[in-house]
């Protein structure tokens, strides 16, 4: 089921003396239950992509639609808190909370009890494969594969379908890398989320359903080669 649309979208940074065409043209569909891949080279527009995807930023020119709505219409920052959740390489946790505050913090936001909120953010925690007595450790006392759980674990408090991943292994090591692909991936594929990840990760856009490539701003779909089975 399509959650995400693009159309024509195109996306440009205005300064008074320069203007640079970041996004010059992407159209595409996410649905729910895949995995997404989004490659290309440094500078070649894909943060641009992702905030105007997660409604940071609306489109210079062309739309965006969630669930069919376009973003225009929307409560963007109703929108953002409820339907998008947004990972990133360097985590992004709130280093004076411990782990299980961290996680907690988005549905105190959205004013859910707070003993339901203790309860659900120790089972996300424990989802992600992180011990109970890690839970009151602050961000830095944690490895940056537990970071990155934690801020996992904190993306899916709230009831949001949709998960936009900005190089999410960059800062990782290949052990934990692969434990962050593969919770990404059982998301998408078992829990039925939409999961978009931007990424240099070759063992991402293996795995993933779709794959594909911003070149100077520009959006397409890379064809995946027939996997041989012998
Ligand atoms: N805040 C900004 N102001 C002006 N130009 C920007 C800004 N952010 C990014 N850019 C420019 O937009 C282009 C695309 O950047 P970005 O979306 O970060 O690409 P990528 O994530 O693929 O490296 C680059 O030329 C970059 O310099
Ligand atoms: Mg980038």
């Amino acid at each position: 089921m399509e959650i995400l649309r693009l159309e024509n979208v195109k996306y440009s940074y205005k300064s008074k003396y320069n203007i640079v065409h970041a996004v010059k043209n992407a159209s595409a569909v996410f649905e729910e239950g895949k995995l997404y891949a989004i490659i290309g080279r440094s500078g070649s527009g894909k943060t641009t992509l992702l905030s105007v995807m997660a409604g940071l930023d609306l489109p210079t020119d062309g739309n965006v639609y969630y669930d069919n709505k376009s973003l225009v219409e929307m409560d963007r920052d109703k929108h953002r808190r409820e339907n998008i959740s947004v990972i990133y390489q360097s985590f992004h946790l709130f280093p004076l909370l411990t782990a299980l505050e961290n996680v907690m913090y988005p549905m105190e936001l959205a004013g859910i009890d707070n003993k339901y909120a203790k309860e659900r953010a120790i089972q996300l925690i424990d989802e992600m494969g992180i011990a109970p007595e890690r839970h009151k450790n602050f961000p830095l006392m944690l490895s940056g594969g537990e970071q990155q759980r934690i801020a996992i674990a904190r993306a899916l408090a709230s009831n949001s379908k949709l998960i936009l991943a900005d190089e999410p292994t960059g800062n990782l090591d290949t052990e934990n890398g692969n434990k962050v692909i593969d919770i990404l991936t059982k998301l998408a594929h078992e829990k039925k989320y939409c999961v978009i990840i931007i990424t240099h990760d070759l063992s991402i856009s293996e795995k993933a359903d779709c794959v594909y490539r911003m070149t100077d701003g520009v959006l397409s779909q890379e064809i995946k080669s027939e996997k041989i089975i012998s």
